[in-house]
């Protein structure tokens, strides 16, 4: 289990999270939603051990990630998150496949994905562009191509952020269907969002509302 518990996270003097509390589970798809600017980027970025927050603690399978302590708060990236960006974070010259397997070269990780990497090429039908460089292709090949990188790298704590602003119709029922795939693997599966289509695939959803976490039954 992934949580939160009562942590606080400023920018200078803009309160985003106060004393708000978050879960998360193996095997689990969580919605983390709210209107733009409330703070679904800086909880996954917190998430992730990018960003520090000011109070609050952060347990993760039975140890606590202490905000002062960046060297276990980089393992611990390094081992346990796959993070799908909201900008994707592509780089521009490098292709398709180099920006994928790229990963590999920051983790721990050995690289046994090239079957995966194919598979999922084909069923994003990125194949034709898999040798292209990455300034070369669509914004909607970008989303795909970055949701890749975060599938085969096989960690534990699956980050998407806002995995279909980029897609069509056919293209968010693969990902809806993907997600399901990780989270059928035993993955903790975190989700930001504004597109209520994924409700349909999430376990929990959390709302962002006055600088709190709060449940939604759906
Ligand atoms: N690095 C930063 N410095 C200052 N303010 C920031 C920074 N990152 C985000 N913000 C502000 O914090 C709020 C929440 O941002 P964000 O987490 O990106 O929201 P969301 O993902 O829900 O749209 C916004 O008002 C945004 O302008
Ligand atoms: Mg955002």
């Amino acid at each position: 289990m992934l949580e939160l518990r009562q942590f606080t996270k400023k920018y200078k003097d803009k309160l985003i999270f106060q004393e708000a509390d978050f879960q998360a589970q193996s095997g689990e798809i969580v919605l983390l939603t709210s209107k733009s600017g409330k703070g679904k980027t800086t909880l996954l970025d917190i998430i992730a051990g990018l960003k520090t927050w000011e109070k609050g603690d952060y347990f993760y399978k039975g140890q606590t990630y202490l905000l002062e302590d960046d060297e276990a708060m980089s393992a611990f990236r390094s081992q346990s998150i796959a993070y799908i960006p909201q900008d994707f974070a592509l780089i521009a010259d490098y292709t398709v496949r180099e920006n994928i397997v790229l990963p590999f070269l920051y983790s721990s990780k050995p690289y046994q994905a090239e079957a995966e990497i194919d598979r999922l090429l084909r069923t994003f039908d990125l194949e034709e562009v898999g040798d292209s460089k990455v300034r070369k292709i669509s914004g909607g090949q970008k989303q795909r191509a970055a949701i890749i990188r975060g599938l085969v790298v096989n960690s534990p704590i699956l980050l998407a952020d806002e995995p279909t602003a980029n897609l069509d119709e056919d293209n968010i029922q693969l990902v809806q269907e993907l997600l399901l795939e990780q989270k059928e693997k035993g993955k903790i599966v975190i989700i930001a969002s504004h597109d209520s289509r994924l409700q349909s695939i999430a376990d929990q959803i959390y709302r962002i509302k006055n600088q709190k976490l709060i449940i939604e039954t759906k």
